[in-house]
């Protein structure tokens, strides 16, 4: 047989440990050390040997013995020295850190390929959804132009829950907070950050370009009531967080995150929970979606595992290993800006009960170049107010800013603009 693979593993919480489940029944493979935050925890893992655990990951990343290092603890320090003494090492790479991704690719990347050696990160996007692979291999002949993807289950989970059960942001959040669906600190996924690392990758190795993760614009979902939701639904649509790159013939890319009104007959608007999907948008292939758990124990380390048999296959038969999930591009995308796109508009407009509001609102509109697409006004409340509900077309964002000033500056309140699904 040949000789066993050697892995340290870095980080041992819910991917990791998941990870090291898998990893147990592979015979080519041997998990030389584990490293962990603290070293005295109980763990529940059977097989796991006590001997191999250390409290210091550098332990890991300086041992000669080991060829691959998988790091899970994510963010950016200490994994990214681990990663890049690693990779000085000799080490191949495998992790599922989106943000050090999004933030530091570049210059891992360049590392890797001075010392002749691979990053894989199919953890880090859509989870157990293989994603990173196919769009670097047999996807490699298309020219992908468009991606709309639901990549965070957390936010994806609430916005499900607040449609079915007609319930506030607030509410639902607690409950997945209960739940365990929603961290104590929720920022990192209701405010987009996780699903912006993400796309930012993404969109990198679709597009052959490096994304700026600053310019990617974002806009979470603390913001989306139950009557938006009501709604969207009455239009035809539902609220989903999406991810979205496009790139044009002249090389601007349009990358962002931000709630959209995505229409019920497509396949994003039926993506519930914590599910995750990926619609790419290319030639030849035209339009395929990809969907499946996007985080989780063992999907996130069906992917991790999956990146290490990759490597393990192919040290020592090739000096230059996985030549096509390499990072060949460094030049960076002109990145559009949010105020430079054209974009389809939700607007819920709270108005008193006045005669000529509905007028003035289509005045404004029309002298900022804003033609609507349906225009919604129910019923009017106790309190002598109405909620008036207007779907644009396609018009400038600009535009659509400005015509937003002016409606509230003629006395209205704008309760919401949501992007809707072109
Ligand atoms: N926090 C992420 C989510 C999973 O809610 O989808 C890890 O990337």
């Amino acid at each position: 047989m040949d000789k066993k693979i050697k892995i340290g593993l870095i980080g041992l919480g819910t991917v990791g440990s998941g990870v090291f489940k898998t990893l147990k029944n592979f015979e080519n493979i041997e998990i030389v050390k584990i490293a962990v935050k603290n070293i005295n925890k109980k763990r529940d893992i059977e097989g796991l040997d006590s001997s191999i655990m250390t409290d210091d990951a550098y332990k890991i990343v300086n041992n000669p013995e080991i060829d691959i290092v998988a790091e899970l603890i994510g963010g950016i320090e200490p994994a990214f020295d681990l990663i890049s003494t690693a990779i000085k090492n000799g080490k191949h790479i495998v992790t599922a850190n989106k943000e050090l991704l999004a933030k530091r690719g570049e210059d891992i990347f360049k590392l890797a390929e001075e010392h002749n050696r691979v990053i894989l990160y199919e953890a880090a996007i859509a989870g157990g959804i293989p994603i990173i692979m196919p769009v670097k291999t047999i996807l490699a002949g298309n020219k992908i132009t468009h991606i709309e993807a639901i990549l965070n289950g957390t936010t994806n989970y609430i916005l499900t829950k607040m449609d079915v059960q007609k319930a506030s942001y607030a509410d639902v959040l607690k409950e997945a907070q209960e739940l365990g669906y929603a961290e104590a600190d929720p920022t990192g996924d209701v405010e987009g950050f996780d699903a912006a690392y993400k796309i930012a990758t993404l969109a990198s190795i679709t597009f052959h370009k490096r994304i700026d993760i600053q310019k990617v614009y974002r806009e979470g979902i603390t913001k989306i009531r139950a009557k938006d939701m009501e709604a969207a639904n009455d239009l035809g649509y539902k609220i989903k967080l999406i991810a979205s790159a496009d790139i044009d013939e002249n090389g601007n890319a349009d990358v962002r995150v931000h709630p959209m009104l995505v229409s019920k007959k497509s396949t994003l608007a039926h993506i519930d929970y914590v599910t995750n999907a990926v619609m790419l948008k290319g030639h030849p292939v035209g339009s395929i979606t990809l969907s499946g758990p996007g985080a989780g124990e063992f999907p996130t380390a069906s992917s991790v595992v999956g990146d290490i048999l990759a490597i393990a296959a192919e040290i020592g038969k090739t000096d230059y290993i996985l030549p096509m999930m390499r990072c060949k591009h460094n030049s960076a995308a002109n990145m559009l800006d949010i105020s430079e796109t054209t974009n389809k508009y939700y607007i819920s407009i709270h108005a008193k009960n006045n005669k000529g509001v509905i007028g003035k609102i289509g005045t404004i509109c029309a002298d900022n170049d804003i033609s609507l697409a349906s225009i919604v006004q129910k019923c009017v409340s106790d309190d002598n107010t109405a909620d008036i509900t207007v779907i644009t077309e396609l018009v400038k964002e600009k535009n659509m800013q400005n015509a937003i000033r002016l409606i509230e500056a003629d006395g209205n309140k704008v309760n919401n603009l949501i992007r809707v699904q072109v």
